[in-house]
């Protein structure tokens, strides 16, 4: 018998009996939250009631120094794909909960599927639980991966082929008990659950996905993979302005939070911890998605500096994902608008970074772009959301807007720093690592903040980086900063923009 629940507003803590779209005590909207009352209690009002009795009754409990508590090192089920380990911080903990979020078709399942593929090669008890797709997909895509041709581009990507993707058990199935029971008689050592937003429990009559759902299917899940030393991997999507769905409701149950982004169109793919209980939090994965699955990037930075273009509004930027260095090309386009409002157009930054670099380029470079539409995007489809990104746009931007190839086009210029808002360039994190990565592929052209290496080329604000950047951008045409209204004041700019391309 499905057992008792109650409507929980989660802005006011009422509690209703039926579900309401406004909580009827606070009018807020959308609030309410199917939960499972507790099978001692009688009534929604004596649920609390219950757990303070519950508590009082309890033994007192006696404090002990941090000192005297015994801490066993966490052991760790490595997954055999490295970049993944990286992440995680050297592999799956038993009897955690890490919830891999991500948006549709970017490559859960597939990832998933290869952690199985090859947990199972080695030995280990695996189980995929599938709420989304039929047995004979989830076959389909396995076979694709155990057949699949990976060929390796140089060293720098490793394919991986989880030879015993075919051994991983499946089930198909949407009902939470029922998963609970062959977890329960299964006891595998890794279980995924693809998704956590597929399965529903009888006990509640919200439906699949709902907040009410989610929250009640991860809880019992963790219960009982706690309970067993089960290693569990629930699958998340997120909705469109990027939140796991579930309202973030998951993110501070599980041990770690994983999100795996790209976009759909171009290859790569980045594995990034959002949260993670038993490691570093610094750490990204890089993998690309190919015919026969996901290989692994060693050495991004090769593949994206020998794409980088050299021409006008190309930068190099060494930016760090995590630990390790990174070199992407960041292409910037200026171009007269014919829009009222000039369109910022953003890919793989954050949209607010661009508008502050702008404004900085304008006041304190000269650089106006006010009357111009501005394209900025880091090629390659990964994403930077480091300070240390900001002089790399400034310069592709400039370069764009003057039509003038950084550091003369010979060599591609490389660059990182963080603008502030006077103009000055300040210092970021692992300067000696930036530079030992462009000195590894033969850049010698580096622009960086005072301070950061003697390898470095090193500028005190915007104005000295352009200098060296543009040596030609005194003497070329002159490009207003666009002072007075956006439309006059960046008319010169545009047409220096246009007229030098
Ligand atoms: P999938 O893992 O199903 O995405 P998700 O579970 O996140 O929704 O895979 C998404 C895409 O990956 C799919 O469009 C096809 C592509 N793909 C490949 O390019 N190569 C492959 O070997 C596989 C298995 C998938
Ligand atoms: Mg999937």
């Amino acid at each position: 018998m499905p057992r008792k629940t109650v409507h929980v507003c989660s802005d006011c803590g009422a509690q209703e009996a039926k579900w309401h779209g406004q909580c009827p005590t606070c009018g807020a909207w959308n609030t309410l939250v199917e939960e499972v009352l507790p099978e001692a209690s009688g009534g929604g009002a004596s649920r609390l009631r219950a757990a303070g009795g519950a508590r009082s009754r309890a033994e007192r409990v006696a404090p002990r120094r941090l000192r005297e508590v015994g801490a066993a090192p966490v052991t760790r089920l490595p997954t055999g794909i490295g970049e993944l380990d990286r992440v995680l911080g050297g592999g799956l903990v038993p009897g955690s909960l890490t919830l891999l979020g991500g948006s549709p078709g970017i490559g859960k399942s597939t990832l998933t599927n290869m952690v199985l593929g090859h947990l199972a090669g080695a030995g280990h008890g695996t189980l995929y639980v599938s709420g989304e797709e039929s047995a004979e997909q989830v076959r389909l895509r396995a076979e694709r991966l155990v057949g699949g041709s990976v060929e390796a581009k140089g060293d720098t990507v490793v394919p991986l082929r989880p030879s015993s993707a075919l051994e991983v058990p499946i089930v198909a199935e949407t009902e939470l008990e029922a998963v609970l029971d062959t977890l329960a008689a299964e006891r595998p050592e890794v279980c995924v659950i693809d998704s956590v937003q597929t399965l529903r429990s009888a006990d509640l009559s919200g439906a699949p996905g709902s907040v009410g759902q989610v929250r009640e299917v991860a809880a019992r899940v963790m219960e009982l993979a706690k309970q067993q030393g089960t290693a569990v991997i629930l699958v998340g999507h997120v909705t469109k302005d990027g939140a796991l769905a579930g309202p973030r409701v998951l993110e501070h149950l599980v041990d770690c939070v994983l999100q795996f982004e790209g976009e759909r169109e171009r290859p790569y793919r980045e594995l990034r911890a959002l949260k993670n209980r038993f490691g570093s939090t610094n750490e990204a994965g890089l993998f690309e998605m190919r015919q026969g699955g996901l290989a692994e990037v060693l050495d991004a930075s090769a593949r994206f500096v020998s794409e980088a273009t050299r021409a006008a509004g190309s930068a190099v930027l060494v930016t760090m994902e995590g630990s390790r260095p990174l070199l992407v090309e960041v292409q910037a386009l200026v171009a007269r608008s014919e829009l009222e409002q000039p369109r910022r157009v953003v890919s793989g930054l954050d949209r607010n970074r661009l508008a502050l670099v702008l404004a900085i380029l304008a006041r304190h470079g000269g650089v106006g772009t006010g009357g111009c539409d501005v394209f900025v995007n880091v090629v390659g489809g990964v994403r930077v959301d480091e300070p240390g990104c900001d002089l790399a746009v400034a310069l592709a931007v400039a370069s764009a807007a003057r039509g003038e190839a950084l550091g003369g086009g010979e060599e591609p210029l490389a660059c990182f720093g963080e603008l502030g808002l006077t103009g000055e360039l300040r210092w970021v994190g692992h300067p000696e690592r930036r530079l030992d990565e462009t000195a590894r592929h033969g850049l010698s052209a580096v622009i960086a903040p005072p301070d950061s290496d003697a390898r470095a080329r090193t500028a005190r604000n915007l104005r000295e980086a352009l200098a060296l950047a543009l040596p030609g951008g005194g003497r070329g045409p002159r490009i207003a900063a666009s002072r007075g209204t956006a439309k006059s004041g960046a008319e010169p700019a545009a047409e220096a923009a246009i007229g030098a391309v």
